[in-house]
């Protein structure tokens, strides 16, 4: 059974996961409204992506015999000044995640839930590649600057990518 103070971090943790694919979905209108339909399929991917993120949080407190609360989820922003911004957001909004998933870490080192410890591993090296990621496309938008076809480029190249969801958590 999950200790009442890990249980309780990690509800908020499925919220903030939930928030992270709002925004993200947010992002992906905002960007089909400015034509840019491969970083809008980009962006929708990252938004699933997300969704899984909640979804491993919500069926580990299940296993672990805790009781799931969902709460409100907050409204994101609804418009960016350009790719760029958003790209911006995006790093920054992930270097935000990956504190959160480091304070829950802390939480089940300080707790001693080994599970937890173990469970977690998989977000600590998702966000490596989260950031990663992020700051790739966020450099190379810096890099093109002003350039439209170089922004047309990456559009094609973000448009590539496909949903993959994660393979489930080891305990
Ligand atoms: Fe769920 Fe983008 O971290």
């Amino acid at each position: 059974m999950i200790k009442e103070k890990m249980l309780s971090a990690i509800n908020r943790q499925i919220n903030a996961e939930l928030y992270s694919a709002y925004l993200y979905l947010s992002m992906n209108a905002y960007l089909n409204s400015i034509n840019l339909k491969g970083f809008a399929d980009w962006m929708r991917v990252q938004a699933l992506e997300e969704m899984a993120h909640a979804d491993k949080f919500y069926k580990y407190i299940i296993e672990r015999g805790g009781r799931v609360i969902l709460e409100a989820i907050d409204s994101p922003p609804a418009g960016w000044d350009s790719a760029l911004a958003v790209f911006e957001h995006v790093y920054e909004h992930e270097q935000k995640v990956t504190k959160l998933i480091n304070t829950l870490m802390d939480i089940a080192i300080k707790e001693k839930d080994h599970a937890t410890i173990s469970f977690l591993r998989w977000f600590v090296d998702e966000q490596v590649e989260e950031e990663s990621s992020a700051d790739g496309i966020l450099q190379k938008l810096k890099l093109i600057g002003d350039s439209g076809s170089g922004l047309f480029m990456i559009d094609s190249e973000l448009g590539q990518r496909v949903f993959t969801p994660p393979a489930p958590a080891k305990e």
